[in-house]
């Protein structure tokens, strides 16, 4: 018999690589290996979600959890949040040299094990996690592929959803830039069920919807004290995993390698990208107005700034 079946392999079985486990496996996307150092956690949280299988709706995936690489090859998809996330007052920059030497030993297994794989990067900072990525898997520039701005979106459209009073269905909205504080939110882009934005919010609600967009991750390190978000950052992930496992041609905000688009070389940055079975398709580029253009070209820089920070780390 063939094995048919799509195979997902998340590493890093702390809360956002255990629900993306979750979600990909409730969604019936392929078999799942979750893949940790710490093995006890990884084959618990994997056998638990198996034992989950049976109930409610059910769901039809193997998951196996394992710290070994050799069970992950083959892997389809590979969703790597590995990395240790922030605390109260810290910036993603300050997990830069922790998590880039993680990122690269996570990768090296990947690299021997799942040459064929897509692999999308969800540790931070993210658009610097992502540099390390394609460095040391050595893949082309579309398999390797950052998930950020469906996240930094989904808070926003999310926000718009309820100050709007619509369904979140409507809102069709995407951010732009590093995912930090210098990302660009595109309120002019923004329609819901087709219409503007401004249709439905006043300048001055849009604007604070921006702003708490920007801070969006901040705001939940500040109440949960321990850890990260990972409902919204995990379910981020699965959608991409799911348009390239599906071959859905979707078109998503996600951070991708450039190579001249918006007028950025060599650089991860978020942009709107076609997510399909060969990985990041093609980019779209939106025009900006002046302060738009100003505000990505702000990103570019604080994303070249940590890149640069990561090239004077010996990881
Ligand atoms: C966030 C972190 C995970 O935005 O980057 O919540």
């Amino acid at each position: 018999m063939g094995h048919t079946r799509k195979k997902i392999t998340v590493i890093g079985a702390g809360f956002v690589g255990s629900t993306a486990a979750h979600w990909a496996a409730s969604k019936e996307l392929g078999d799942v290996v979750l893949l940790d150092i710490n093995e006890g956690t990884a084959k618990g949280k994997a056998l638990d979600l198996f034992e989950a299988s049976p109930v409610n709706l059910g769901f039809d995936s193997n998951i196996i959890g394992t710290s070994d690489y050799k069970k992950s090859a083959h892997s389809d998809v590979v969703i790597i949040t590995a990395g240790i996330p922030r605390k109260p007052g810290m910036s993603r920059d300050d997990l830069l040299a922790t998590n880039a030497k993680i990122m690269k030993s996570c990768c090296e297994g990947v690299k021997e094990h799942s040459p064929d794989a897509v692999v999308i990067i969800v540790s931070n900072p993210l658009d610097a996690m992502c540099t390390v990525a394609k460095e040391t898997l050595g893949f082309a520039p579309e398999k390797v592929i950052g998930m950020a701005g469906i996240l930094d979106s989904a808070r926003f459209r999310s926000f718009i959803a309820e100050a709007a009073n619509v369904s979140v269905k409507d809102v069709h909205a995407f951010v732009l830039g590093g995912h930090g504080d210098t990302m660009v939110p595109m309120p002019r882009h923004c329609s819901i069920g087709g219409a503007p934005l401004t249709h439905f919010l006043s300048e001055e609600k849009i604007n604070e919807i921006v702003v708490r967009t920007r801070k969006g991750g901040a705001e939940i390190v500040g109440l949960l004290k321990t850890g990260s978000a990972y409902y919204a950052p995990s379910a981020s992930a699965v959608e991409m995993a799911e348009a390239i496992l599906k071959d859905q041609k979707r078109i998503l905000p996600c951070a991708a390698f450039l190579q001249g688009e918006y007028g950025v070389k060599g650089l991860y940055l978020g942009v709107l990208c076609k997510l399909g079975g060969n990985g990041m398709e093609g980019v779209i580029e939106v025009d900006l107005n002046a302060e738009e253009s100003a505000g990505l070209e702000n990103s570019v820089a604080a994303v070249k700034d940590l890149v640069g920070a990561l090239e004077k780390l010996n990881y």
